[in-house]
């Protein structure tokens, strides 16, 4: 497969890196980035292709925008007029549906409504294969396409399908989650700093106690409720810590915080839906 990386930002470096760990051919990239000297250091880096010419673009297999939303719309216009209207389309932007999308194409590409587009939201773990990618394809997607992005989006970690009224609450929870969970680590390795302990012990403690946690939860699919019940033993410490958690309103500044950034995401969707019409 051939295919267009346009934009190789924080996301997009991930996705490279998966590609090329995996063992695929990175020369089968065309990558595409702001300025020609960042290109040239990507494939002295990488060994993937440069896209010299938009016209090239014809011969990829898929074209995957992973720049920012805000310069999708201009971006997708300059190339959209030499991709054909039977490539797939992929979209990292956060907030930009299925719809915005295919407006942003039509305007300059082929006047064709059954461009293949698949939305999909990666997270920044992504960049060590612990990611998740959330995905919903428009019915122009073929099961040959969405297993082509797959092949992709597999080397970043989990892949999940959702549909696309689910994707405010997933930019909420695994877009925006880990800058929530880097705050968590943050104020736990804080806390056993004030407690005595040295600040590398203590980041490292508490990011490894988070993916352990992690990495249990999801092995014997146990509810967190459970988990908890089974550290917090009778009068013991762990219960006298979950207190003072409830006590300061824990559960309910997560709530608005993850509320809060699904608001804002649905916010900013409307936006570039009316930026671009
Ligand atoms: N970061 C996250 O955790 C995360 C999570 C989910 C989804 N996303 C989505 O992923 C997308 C990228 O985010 P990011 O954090 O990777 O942003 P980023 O680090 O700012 O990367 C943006 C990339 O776009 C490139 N670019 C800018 N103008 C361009 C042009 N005219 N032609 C080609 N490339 C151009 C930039 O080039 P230069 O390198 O030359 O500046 C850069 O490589 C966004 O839409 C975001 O919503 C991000």
């Amino acid at each position: 497969m051939k295919w267009a990386l346009i934009g190789v930002g924080h996301i997009g470096t991930a996705i490279l890196e998966g590609w090329i760990k995996t063992g695929y051919r990175a020369e089968d990239v065309y990558i595409s980035v702001s300025t020609r000297e960042k290109e040239d250091s990507l494939q002295e880096k990488y060994g993937v292709s440069i896209l010299q010419e938009a016209s090239q673009l014809a011969d990829c297999d898929l074209v995957l925008f992973a720049v920012k939303p805000q310069d999708l719309p201009q971006i997708a216009a300059n190339y959209a007029p030499y991709i054909l209207s039977t490539t797939l389309i992929v979209s990292v932007a956060a907030g930009i549906d299925l719809s915005s999308l295919r407006l942003m194409l039509g305007k300059t590409g082929p006047s064709s409504d059954e461009y293949p587009i698949l939305r999909v939201l990666p997270n920044l773990p992504s960049k060590v294969g612990a990611g998740v990618s959330v995905m919903v394809a428009n019915e122009h997607v073929s099961q040959e396409q969405l297993d082509q992005a797959k092949s992709i989006f597999l080397n970043l970690g989990l892949v999940m399908e959702l549909p696309e009224e689910n994707f405010a609450a997933v930019t909420a929870l695994s877009g925006s989650g880990p800058a929530f969970v880097a705050v968590f680590i943050e104020a736990l390795a804080d806390a056993a700093v004030y407690a005595g302990l040295h600040s590398e012990a203590a980041n490292t403690l508490a990011a490894q106690t988070l993916l352990g946690t992690a990495k249990l939860l999801l092995e014997s699919k146990t509810p967190p409720a459970i988990l908890k019940n089974q550290v917090c033993t009778a009068a013991g410490t762990s219960i006298y810590g979950i207190r003072a958690l409830e006590k300061s309103g824990f559960r309910a500044s997560v709530f608005d915080a993850v509320i809060a950034a699904s608001e804002r995401t649905e916010a900013l969707a409307a936006e570039a839906a009316e930026n671009i019409v």
